[in-house]
């Protein structure tokens, strides 16, 4: 499928076939394929639960407005955007020094360099290690969502949801700050898609603030 084709054909689907699966290959396959996702500093500040489990999904499910298609669909990822990624010791920050080192383009005794650079730009204050987790996760999240429609899935994005019950039913550490939910699995071909949403035209989009 081209890129384009992927476009047009993610949807955010409201009906899940609850009898047809999405293998833990499959689910593999697009968290891999998301995972090229860039990242400010190469930080990468992501990471899902996959929930599968029907008692797990009827909890989340209360927590998320009772919208059907979380008990529906047969995978629900939880993403979570992690605000700690900066400090020193945090396995992503240590694995980007290291790596840096072994390419030559930085030395070993710049490690305290490297930490304060990662906190400049996203450990400063409360709001950037929020800004900064939330924006490069909802990247990764679209490239999940795009790699799943490669594959012939199908998804839907959610953030109606309620985040601090989903972050205490779940044990989720405060750490995490949770972008969305997203459903994933196969659209129920017995019920009708919505017609597609309209999208703001290239006039919209482009503006300039000159005088
Ligand atoms: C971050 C995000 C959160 C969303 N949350 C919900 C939600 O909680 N419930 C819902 O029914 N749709 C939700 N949507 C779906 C949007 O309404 C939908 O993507 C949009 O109307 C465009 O439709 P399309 O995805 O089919 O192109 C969400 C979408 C995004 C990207």
């Amino acid at each position: 499928m081209s890129f384009t084709d992927i476009l047009a054909k993610r949807r955010a689907v409201n009906f899940f076939d609850h009898e047809k699966e999405v293998s833990d290959a499959e689910i593999r396959s697009i968290i891999e394929k998301a995972a090229l996702t860039p990242s400010s500093f190469n930080l990468q500040p992501w990471n899902v639960m996959i929930l599968r489990d029907s008692a797990d999904k009827d909890k989340l499910r209360k927590l998320a407005m009772n919208q059907p298609k979380v008990t529906e669909a047969p995978v629900v990822l939880i993403v979570l955007a992690d605000r700690n990624g900066w400090q020193e010791g945090h396995p992503t920050l240590e694995q980007n020094f290291k790596q840096m080192v072994a390419a030559g383009d930085m030395k070993p005794e710049q490690h305290d360099w490297f930490v304060g650079a990662c906190q400049g730009l996203y450990g400063k204050d409360e709001a950037t290690q929020q800004a900064f987790a939330v924006k490069n996760t909802g990247f990764f999240a679209m490239s999940l969502m795009y790699a799943a429609a490669d594959a012939g899935l199908d998804t839907h994005p959610m953030d109606g949801f309620d985040h601090d019950g989903v972050r205490e039913a779940f044990n989720i550490p405060e750490r995490f700050w949770i972008p969305l939910l997203l459903c994933v699995g196969h659209f129920d071909q017995t019920k009708k898609l919505a017609p597609g949403k309209w999208r703001k035209k290239y006039e919209d989009i482009v503006v300039c603030f000159g005088d």
